[in-house]
């Protein structure tokens, strides 16, 4: 739908999940794909091997934990040298986090959520923003719990919040340089990540009873919502958070 082609974007998490459902609509519009994860080597071949096949270029693999300014100064290191010192779009998405009552959560707890869910976002844009030479585009993936509580969701919530916040921040800064900071926040959606969930099976079957959409959102459904906020389509969209939930969000009980 898209024309990407010589788009050049970096999708921290982007070897499973959501950020692959990204990846495969870039590399379907022609973009050139760097893919950030944390250690499933097998899980990222099979990503590259994707992308490969979709569109005949091998995406950079970059393994790295985006919570670690070394980290990601090692990972930048290598992206200005492939890319000639430019980038087109950023999507942190990659994320973590302590699933626990808020009576059990820990101090280490609490700041490794907040490292890896939110500080990251202002680690990798610090970096992005010059490769994008005034015309750019950073998508960060939230979710519902910024707004709304969950069980065992006190602090990622709280995470996912200050994420949130963070993209208007940085939205006021950076908007006027040539550069839109948006968010993607969806209900929940069947990945890896819901298998850390104590209550996964309720949570997937409350969503689908409950949203006006009767389905439940699938990667494919959030990736799309990345892509039209890198497209033209959205440029003067800024500092906006796009939900994506089937209208759940919005429905009272009744
Ligand atoms: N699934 C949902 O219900 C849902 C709903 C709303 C929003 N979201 C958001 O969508 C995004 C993606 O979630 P997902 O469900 O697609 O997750 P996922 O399937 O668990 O995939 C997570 C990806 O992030 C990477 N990763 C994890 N921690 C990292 C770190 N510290 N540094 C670098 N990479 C790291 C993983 O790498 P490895 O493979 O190496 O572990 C993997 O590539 C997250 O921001 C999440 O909060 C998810």
């Amino acid at each position: 739908m898209f024309d990407f082609a010589g788009k050049k974007v970096f999708i921290t998490g982007g070897t499973r999940g959501i950020g692959l459902a990204v990846a495969i609509k870039m590399a379907r519009s022609g973009a050139d794909v760097a893919l950030n994860y944390l250690r499933n080597k097998k899980a990222a071949d099979e990503a590259a091997d994707k992308l490969k096949s979709i569109s005949g270029k091998a995406p950079l693999l970059l393994k790295g934990n985006v919570a670690k300014d070394e980290d990601i100064d090692e990972m930048f290191k290598i992206l200005r040298d492939k890319w000639n010192g430019s980038m087109n779009f950023l999507i942190s998405n990659a994320a973590s986090g302590v699933l626990k009552p808020s009576k059990e959560l820990t101090y280490h707890h609490w700041t490794w959520t907040m490292d890896i869910n939110a500080y990251a976002l202002l680690a990798l844009s610090r970096q992005a923003i010059p490769m994008m030479k005034g015309n750019g585009r950073i998508v960060a993936v939230s979710s519902l719990g910024a707004t709304h509580a969950f069980s065992n969701y006190a602090a990622v919530g709280a995470s996912k919040a200050a994420l949130e916040s963070l993209v208007r921040h940085l939205c006021i800064e950076y908007a006027e340089h040539g550069i839109n900071v948006n968010a993607v926040s969806a209900s929940a959606v069947d990945t890896e990540a819901l298998t850390h969930f104590p209550n996964r099976d309720a949570m997937l079957e409350e969503s689908k009873r409950y949203m006006p959409a009767k389905k439940l959102v699938e990667t494919e459904d959030v990736a799309d919502g990345v892509v039209i906020l890198c497209s033209d389509m959205a440029r003067m969209v800024h500092g906006h958070t796009f939900i994506i939930d089937g209208g759940l969000s919005v429905k009272l009980p009744g």
